[in-house]
């Protein structure tokens, strides 16, 4: 939840219709039910006219059949450009609730999308483009953050040097409930602000005849709904739920005298995950701090990083596209040198995304065909 949003002609109260010319068919597209956040949209059509409905089988997420639980480097720039923004998506890292990875589509979206189970956070490490759904069209360029609830039905157009780093989650991706007052209202102290969240613009509803697919997403299959109506046919909506997005260059990173732990860079979480941002910033300002990460035990979480730019002073061999898994029970922290080489340090002008999951990880065949053999050794030289 966000805040409340009102776009295109909505009736002055909800389930009734304006006139006889506008007889909207209202949808109530809504999470946990009907006690979740929710909005209501008025569409030109019925958005329940389906012509045909299709299975069709997807290939499964590949686990690599692997017992070592050791702290790993994937090198994500070797992945090529394939698919599209959702076809083209490869996992690296997965368990029963999130799963990870990057997209660098190669071709347009020809179809539109619907995840059945999974809220989704891209996060634009290289490109832009225009997420197109039926809640309007939202912008997004580099360093933004793309939330999009689950049961949205969207396309999306985009330049084909773009590359994304993905979250997709069973549960909620929310604003962390720790940012928030009692009226829902994000506090003052936290990294970002209502301001700095951008809402879809809904633009003229189509009435379009044609043929148009929806592919509804069910993991393991698609639902493929043919339709002989664009359903991007909403005259107007309210509420709370619809996609939006953050860009990086707008959060405020917290800094203060001594070393700041990650939970202080905490952008979004869900019961079983919490998405961090690492930003470019200011170092601690006691005299003898020392600016570079103590080294830590993640003894209840798995976490992931996605390198995206900058200079990232913990690590050799990390480069923009990099993701490291660092998996709990073994210590991790800088290597070897780089305490002592951080000492007089100023500012960082590192960008990452960091994502601890509560259950542990597994790794993707593809994340495994990616992977530096090598990673759990560089603490060893
Ligand atoms: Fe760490």
């Amino acid at each position: 939840m966000v805040y409340y949003v009102k776009q295109g002609e909505v009736p002055e109260s909800r389930h009734t219709y304006i006139d006889r010319s506008r007889i909207y068919k209202e949808e109530l597209f809504g999470e946990e039910g009907f006690d979740g956040p929710y909005s209501l949209l008025y569409h030109l059509g019925e958005p329940t006219r389906v012509k045909k409905v299709t299975k069709v089988m997807k290939e499964p997420i590949n686990e690599k059949s692997t017992d070592e639980l050791l702290h790993r480097h994937f090198s994500t720039s070797f992945f090529k450009p394939s698919g599209d923004l959702v076809s083209g998506r490869r996992p690296v890292l997965f368990n029963d609730d999130v799963r990870m990875g990057t997209v660098k589509p190669e071709k347009p979206m020809e179809n539109y999308f619907r995840h059945a189970l999974r809220d989704q956070l891209l996060f634009v490490h290289e490109g832009k483009g225009v997420l197109r759904s039926v809640l309007g069209s939202l912008g997004f360029s580099k360093g933004d953050y793309v939330y999009i609830p689950k049961g949205t039905t969207y396309s999306a157009e985009y330049e084909m040097n773009s590359e994304f780093f993905y979250l997709e989650s069973r549960e909620r991706i929310s604003i962390p409930g720790r940012y928030l007052n009692k009226y829902g209202q994000l506090k003052e102290g936290t990294p970002y602000y209502t301001r700095d969240i951008r809402v879809p613009v809904l633009e003229e509803p189509s009435n379009d005849a044609g043929r148009y697919t929806v592919l509804v997403d069910y993991d393991d299959y698609y639902i493929s709904e043919e339709r002989d109506r664009n359903p991007l046919d909403v005259v107007g909506w309210d509420g709370y739920l619809y996609p939006f997005t953050i860009n990086v260059s707008l959060m405020a990173p917290i800094v203060g005298k001594l070393h700041q732990p990650p939970p202080v860079h905490e952008t979004f979480s869900g019961p079983s995950f919490m998405v961090g941002t690492f930003l470019p910033r200011k170092f601690d300002f006691h005299p003898h701090s020392i600016p570079i990460s103590y080294y830590h035990s993640n003894i209840d979480t798995d976490e992931v990083l996605f390198y995206s730019s900058g200079n990232f002073m913990s690590r050799k061999g990390i480069g923009p596209g990099s993701m490291t898994l660092h998996v709990r029970g073994l210590i991790h922290g800088p290597q070897p040198g780089a305490v002592d080489a951080s000492i007089g340090k100023e500012e960082t002008d590192e960008i990452a995304v960091m994502v601890e999951a509560y259950k542990p990880l597994k790794v993707t065949r593809e994340g495994s065909e990616i992977e530096d053999k090598k990673y759990m050794s560089s603490w060893y030289q």
